[in-house]
């Protein structure tokens, strides 16, 4: 890996900045799912890359009865089964798991509170960490209401009620189910704490190829002059996972797709491609304009979406069950597992300009990908040309996997006869930086170290998003009429999907 460093000039630079101020980073939710499968691996690659700052120690919260070396042991073998963790030093576990508590506890018991005080207090006077607190929400959001309250209560989100800045809280999506409890929701936590201490995560903004996106359009002049109504056809977003449920039926029976995914994932890809420059990549600057294109999205018509839920199929040549039949999930469930839409932004920049946005489990293939497909050639001068598979110009960004972007161009195929046909000019993150991604966990962990909101959800951001989906999520639960399973896992979609793009003349691109 060394050595792939040294050789490679484009590796030069890539590490970022340590995170400098001492802290503790306390995780609520300590033995969950997520904070298994990305947190504590995160926390281990940053501790390895000597990101965090050297004060710096971490307490698990969460309900089960379990020691603090047994917890350590959770930590070791999250980090070990971890194919995100990328260098094994059993000496940096040591170290991690060393600084590491465990505090067992519910949300509703001050006393619980009063002793995760205690144990903070006693860390400030070891690790030096001097009050500075990491609250990482890793729970349902129902319960973020009540922990920030006993935070409060127990004196732990700043002095004498007043916000400070010496406590920042984490907390992960989905931010709410509707817009009314989101905003409930946030004018819960605004109650004790304020804006610029809430960080709320959208682990989309973490990735590399997502902040690429910027790079792409603001890095480079020659893009934004033709990123406009003037120029551009139509926009595809593919948001597609070859996945099901991974047995948290219990978890998607309440959220589904358009909860999951488009509310939040989608609409952060939304907001990147239509966004206008912004002044400065700081976080106001950045979030206000992210926003402004989520309000000009005009309200979502009932009839330019579609919905469907995955049935028994093969994926990858294995059969795999249907989404009725997962555990935990009701045999006469109504969960869309899928679902495309067909949106403007109504703005001077995109007026007119579809945006095809899909999502779904059980897809073909893991695939996350925006193609800015520009207008064709206003007249092609050759008048005996053969066109073979012409594409017109696409400008297609792969999100993931097979990181990197593709320029689809029209070319002459060599012959003495004049054949057209659309090639490729490709970009690979992998091929050029040589680099593996560090996962979007370390850098907004690490962002927040630092005290940089940039890529965390504002709250008027998240109830823009909210306040478009919700009449969609409404209209389709006063309408039962829909008969699900409506496709195959192991195919794109239901026809309806097919149909709503093929309406345009156009349709979805194989990505
Ligand atoms: C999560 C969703 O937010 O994103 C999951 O809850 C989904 O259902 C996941 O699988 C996809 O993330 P990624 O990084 O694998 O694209």
């Amino acid at each position: 890996m060394a050595t792939t460093e040294l050789v490679n000039p484009f590796r030069q630079g890539l590490r970022e900045d340590r995170a400098t101020r001492p802290v503790q980073l306390v995780i609520f939710g300590a033995s969950g799912d997520l904070t298994t499968r990305k947190l504590l691996p995160a926390l281990y690659n940053l501790v390895q890359a000597e990101l965090v700052p050297e004060n710096f120690c971490v307490v698990g919260f969460a309900r089960n009865e379990m020691t603090d070396d047994e917890y350590r042991a959770t930590l070791r073998a999250s980090v070990a089964k971890s194919g995100e963790v990328r260098v094994r030093d059993e000496h940096v576990v040591d170290d991690l798991a060393a600084r590491t508590r465990y505090l067992s506890g519910t949300f509703d018991d001050a006393g619980a509170f009063a002793r995760l005080r205690a144990v903070l207090d006693e860390n400030d006077a070891k690790y030096g960490t001097d009050g500075n607190r990491i609250f990482y929400v890793s729970t349902p959001a129902s319960l973020f209401g009540i922990i920030v309250e006993q935070l409060h209560n127990a004196g732990l989100t700043g002095g004498d009620g007043k916000a400070s800045e010496k406590v920042r809280i984490i907390v992960e999506k989905p931010f709410g189910r509707d817009l009314a409890s989101a905003k409930a929701l946030n004018d819960e936590m605004l109650r004790y704490l304020g804006e610029d201490q809430i960080y709320r995560i959208d682990h989309y903004l973490g990735k590399e190829t997502v902040q690429n996106i910027l790079v792409l359009r603001f890095a480079n002049g020659i893009f934004e002059p033709i990123w406009d109504r003037n120029y551009v056809d139509s926009v595809q977003i593919t948001v597609a996972e070859s996945l099901g449920i991974e047995g948290r039926g219990a978890f998607y029976e309440e959220t589904g797709v358009v909860r999951d995914i488009l509310q939040n994932h989608g609409m952060q890809l939304i907001s990147l491609v239509g966004m206008e420059p912004p002044n400065s990549f700081d976080a106001r600057d950045f979030r206000d304009e992210k926003v402004r294109v989520i309000e000009a999205i005009r309200p979502i018509d009932v009839k330019e979406a579609v919905r469907g839920q995955y049935g028994p199929g093969f994926v990858n040549g294995q059969p795999v069950a249907g989404y009725r039949e997962e555990p935990n999930v009701s045999p006469a469930s109504m969960v869309p597992t899928f679902a495309a839409l067909r949106l403007f932004v109504d703005n001077w920049r995109w007026a007119g300009v579809p945006f095809y946005i899909r999502s779904g489990k059980r897809m073909p293939k893991r695939v996350t990908e925006i193609a800015i497909q520009f207008k064709a050639a206003p007249h092609l001068p050759f008048r005996k040309a053969q066109i073979e598979q012409a594409e017109g110009n696409v400008l297609a960004l792969r999100i993931q996997p097979d990181e990197g972007v593709t320029l689809k161009l029209e070319a002459k195929v060599p012959g003495p006869s004049m054949r057209i046909r659309s090639v490729a000019m490709d970009f690979s993150y992998g091929a050029t930086f040589g680099a593996e991604d560090a996962s979007p966990y370390e850098r907004l962990i690490l962002d927040c170290m630092k005290g940089d909101q940039t890529l965390f959800d504002r709250a008027d951001g998240v109830e823009a998003a909210w306040a478009l989906v919700d009449p969609l999520l409404q209209a389709w639960d006063n309408d039962k009429s829909i008969a699900f399973p409506n496709y195959a896992a192991g195919s794109w979609g239901p026809k309806a999907a097919e149909e709503l793009i093929q309406r345009d003349g156009r349709a979805w691109r194989l990505p």
